[in-house]
């Protein structure tokens, strides 16, 4: 099931600095930033692949669905970091101009990893 967690945030006179370390429950093996999107993205979920989604910057909503329970996630702080495991199926929708959205995954990318099935 996807887990929302906050991002330590370091702040002073000069702004902010957000870390990942030693917070993900997966060793980083490939990241990729989606950004310029309209309409739907993502619409599948994964074998292995576990993947850490942070907004940073504009909002994004993600829709996802574990086969029991669904949820609705509103991204719009880059300290917010959402957790999603490989069986859950996401979508992710309502980019801004502005949004760009990060995405940490514990696998190389592999089409065979892919499952194009939803739930229903
Ligand atoms: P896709 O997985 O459909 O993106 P999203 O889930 O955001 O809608 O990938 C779009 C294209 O980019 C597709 O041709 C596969 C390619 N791609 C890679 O080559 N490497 C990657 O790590 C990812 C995520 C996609």
């Amino acid at each position: 099931m996807s887990k929302l967690i906050k991002l330590p945030v370091i702040k002073d006179s000069r702004g902010s600095l957000t870390v990942i370390e030693k917070l993900l429950p997966f060793n980083i093996k490939r990241v990729y930033f989606i950004y310029n999107a309209n309409g739907l993205r993502g619409g599948h979920r994964h074998k292995l692949t576990r993947q850490a989604l942070i907004c940073l910057s504009g909002s994004c909503s993600i829709y996802i669905n574990n086969g029991i329970t669904e949820e609705k996630v509103e991204l719009k702080h880059p300290n917010h970091c959402l957790l999603i495991d490989p069986e859950d199926w996401h979508t992710m929708q309502g980019f801004k101009n502005n949004t760009i959205l990060l995405v940490l995954a514990s696998e190389y990318y592999d089409v065979k990893d892919y499952i194009n099935e939803s739930y229903d």
